[in-house]
């Protein structure tokens, strides 16, 4: 399960899950669903529909990028062996996990950490050669010249951007395309 799923950090996270075998969910907003289809979620939940922790799913891991909700509501929606990532959101729901998480660790047989990678040459490497041999291709939405940052900065926080939107140095590229 990837909740938000269709940004620049799940749009990879989708690709790479499908990648590794796993029967993969996204959770989005209602005009993304299509999206994260598209990149091969075997299942989407809209997050204005339905509350993916008060389902009764139960998930083996959980990738968040958006994190928002409380410690425990997340316990709730893993399996009994499963594992919860923070990727990014609040800082309220960060706190929680670096505090509570150990002791939820400590009580049962679930975890909840934050996800900290440290890159690496062989990690790298790995990517360049998926990116080349297009397994996995990277998302842009929409490119901005350096002079445009706060148009592009404007359209990200309009929530409509899917992937990535890149800021350019050559004036003269192509303002959309994947
Ligand atoms: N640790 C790392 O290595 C790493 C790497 C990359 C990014 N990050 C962090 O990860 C976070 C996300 O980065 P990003 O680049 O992927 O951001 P992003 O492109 O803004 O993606 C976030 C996605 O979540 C969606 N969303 C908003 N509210 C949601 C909700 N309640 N439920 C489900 N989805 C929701 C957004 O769509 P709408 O706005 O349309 O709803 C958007 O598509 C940031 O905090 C970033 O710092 C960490």
């Amino acid at each position: 399960m990837i909740n938000g799923a269709a940004g620049g950090a799940g749009t990879f996270a989708i690709q790479l899950a499908k990648l590794a075998g796993a029967e993969v969910t996204g959770v989005e907003r209602t005009g993304k669903l299509d999206f994260m289809r598209s990149l091969g979620a075997d299942h989407v939940i809209d997050y204005n529909r339905e509350d993916f922790t008060k389902s009764g799913t139960r998930y083996n891991l959980i990738l968040d990028v958006i994190a928002h909700r409380s410690v425990f509501a997340y316990a709730r929606a893993l399996s009994p062996n499963g594992s919860y990532f923070f990727v990014g959101g609040s800082v309220a729901t960060m706190l929680q996990i670096v505090l509570r998480g150990p002791w939820i660790r400590r009580t049962g047989a679930k975890k909840l950490r934050m996800l900290v990678v440290q890159p690496n040459l062989n990690d790298m490497v790995l990517m360049a050669e998926l990116y080349e041999s297009g397994t996995v291709v990277p998302v842009i939405d929409r490119r901005y010249p350096l002079s445009e940052v706060p148009e592009a900065i404007r359209y990200l926080g309009e929530g409509r951007a899917r992937g990535k939107v890149v800021i350019t140095l050559d004036n003269d590229m192509n303002r959309s395309g994947t």
